[in-house]
């Protein structure tokens, strides 16, 4: 079975070579799926025939939104936090422990529940890949469950047991190391593709350099790859740590050093981005201009989760990343897809040259500047396609 998308009036492919400037856009453009994969890719007039066909009406295409940070296993409320920061309250990450009681409250039918109810948004608002790490459970039993959950919705799962210190653990940080590059490790490994830490010595729930250390390289001892919460409330050591140990991205990045952002210019680590958590923490936003001028690769993503950025939309995102953190549309838009694709290592979507998955988001626009300039609109969706 093979779908020709037609009516195509702007189509991103992400590829310089398939059409103009670095978006690659193509105008008047048709895309043949087959087998889940993007079969041919070019102007209107001279597409193939297919099985079926899907009529776009004129409207933008994009590749599908790599949202590469988000926390969807979880239970419980944070309105009230949200709104006691509203009134000047600063974040510091003592929060995450009310949905860690909630979390390890819930049974696997709520969270569940919870977490398709979240992607099933995402989807709506044309994210194709997410990412879901685990985080609130922080028992050997409750981390696991988490990503045994994450897997159910995605293969890009995040092993995050050094999130913060739990309750029972306080004053005992070594300790919690221990368990989680040890047991917790052990038990969460299979159903983990990354490793990721919250590293941040400003606040005092979570880990400073050489806990972020051991975890990170226990990760990789493990076989998983390294992501890091890093930078988000102070120029902390994260970013070069990350940088040091070749995650593959580190992500919040709001407070930068010099010396972050030359590391983040000469490696291989994307510099993620997560702008819904300055809109929810009223922190300053993260100087995407700097970083892109100085040759860092920048992804945006949603950090969907309860505390910090409880949204789910990627469009949102490029809307902030464009208004308040310097970017273009077209960095913006880059940064949603190609670079989140970067941030996962992953070849097969971000973009749609041949063979990439056929993941598509329209707009219901009649280009990719819209996602910015009609902020707030319910633009964009998945399509989903007979293949
Ligand atoms: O990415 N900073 C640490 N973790 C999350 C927030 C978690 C929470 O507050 O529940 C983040 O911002
Ligand atoms: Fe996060």
């Amino acid at each position: 079975m093979s779908t020709l998308v037609t009516g195509i009036g702007e189509l991103v492919s992400n590829d310089p070579l398939l059409g103009a400037g670095p978006l690659g856009v193509v105008h008047d453009a048709a895309l043949v799926a087959a087998d889940g994969l993007v079969a041919w890719v070019g102007p209107a007039t001279a597409a193939p025939a297919a099985d079926d066909r899907v009529d776009v009406g004129g409207r933008a295409v994009v590749p599908g939104f790599v949202d590469s940070h988000a926390h969807l296993v979880f239970a419980g409320d944070r309105s009230a936090e949200f709104a006691a920061r509203m009134t000047g309250v600063r974040y510091d990450g003592g929060g995450i422990a009310s949905t860690v009681h909630a979390t390890r409250a819930a049974s696997d039918s709520e969270l569940r529940t919870r977490l398709a109810g979240l992607v099933a948004e995402m989807r709506a608002q044309g994210t194709t890949t997410v990412e879901v790490k685990s985080g609130y459970g922080l028992t050997v039993d409750d981390e696991a469950r988490s990503l045994r959950l994450a897997r159910e919705v995605t293969a890009e799962t995040t092993y995050l047991g050094a999130h913060v210190v739990p309750p029972e653990y306080a004053g005992r940080r070594d300790d919690y190391v221990a368990l989680v590059t040890g047991p917790m490790l052990d038990a969460c490994a299979p159903y983990a593709r990354w490793i990721d830490v919250f590293c941040e010595p400003a606040s005092p729930h979570s880990f400073d350099a050489d806990s972020a250390r051991a975890v990170l390289e226990a990760g990789r001892r493990a076989g998983l790859g390294l992501r890091v919460h890093a930078n988000q409330l102070s120029a902390g050591p994260g970013v070069v740590l990350g940088c040091e140990l070749g995650a593959t991205s580190v992500d919040h990045c709001t407070y930068l050093s010099g010396t972050d952002v030359d590391a983040l210019a000469g490696g291989g680590t994307v510099a993620t981005l997560l702008p819904g958590v300055e809109f929810s923490t009223r922190h300053p936003y993260p100087d995407a201009r700097r970083l892109i001028d100085a040759g860092a690769t920048v992804a945006l993503a949603s950090d969907c989760n309860p505390g910090t950025s409880f949204t789910t939309s990627m469009p949102f995102c490029v809307a902030l990343a464009v208004r308040e953190m310097g970017m273009t549309p077209v960095e913006a838009v880059t940064a949603a897809t190609a670079g989140g694709a970067q941030a996962l290592r992953r070849d097969d979507v971000g973009h749609l040259r041949v063979g990439a998955r056929a993941d598509l988001a329209v707009l219901d626009a009649p280009s990719y500047v819209h996602l910015a300039y009609r902020p707030g609109v319910p633009l964009a969706r998945t399509l989903p396609l007979r293949t």
